[in-house]
């Protein structure tokens, strides 16, 4: 659980910022014109901020779990806490993909401003 949270999905959720950042301010859609774009941005900041703080309970349920002692009424509040994150995380990546996807209209008084200008 430690293994792939260090090496699988700290490094997407990074990589999904910097992606989005790179697509925001290489295209027209710019960073903070559109609600939409400034909504995932936000997200993927909290979700990454959440993750992080997660990590150290995640490294301590892992290391726990793999002790041949472990049972399965140990340290329930921590591990329902655990599914309650990861179904939050999985809820805001299905928000941020719908957002992407429908990419609804709404420009920010920045982004009307750059449009008048323009
Ligand atoms: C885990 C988080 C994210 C997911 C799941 C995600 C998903 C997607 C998807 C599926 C598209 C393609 C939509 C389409 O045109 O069909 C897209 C496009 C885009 N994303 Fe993200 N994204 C994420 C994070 C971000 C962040 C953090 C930003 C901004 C900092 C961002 C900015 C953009 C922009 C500007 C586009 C439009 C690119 C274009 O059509 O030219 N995304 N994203």
């Amino acid at each position: 659980m430690e293994v792939i949270a260090r090496t699988v999905i700290i490094p997407l959720v990074f990589a999904s910022l910097v992606t989005g950042l790179i697509q925001s301010l290489g295209t027209t859609w710019g960073l903070f014109r559109h609600y939409w774009v400034l909504a995932k941005l936000l997200l993927t900041i909290f979700t990454a901020t959440v993750l992080m703080l997660q990590m150290d309970g995640i490294a301590y349920i892992a290391a726990r779990a793999a002790e041949t002692a472990f049972s399965s009424t140990d340290l329930l509040d921590l591990r329902r806490s655990l599914v309650v994150h990861a179904a939050g995380g999985l809820i805001v990546l299905l928000v941020t993909t719908t957002l992407s996807v429908l990419k609804p209209r709404g420009l920010t008084r920045y982004g009307w401003r750059k449009m008048q200008r323009q």
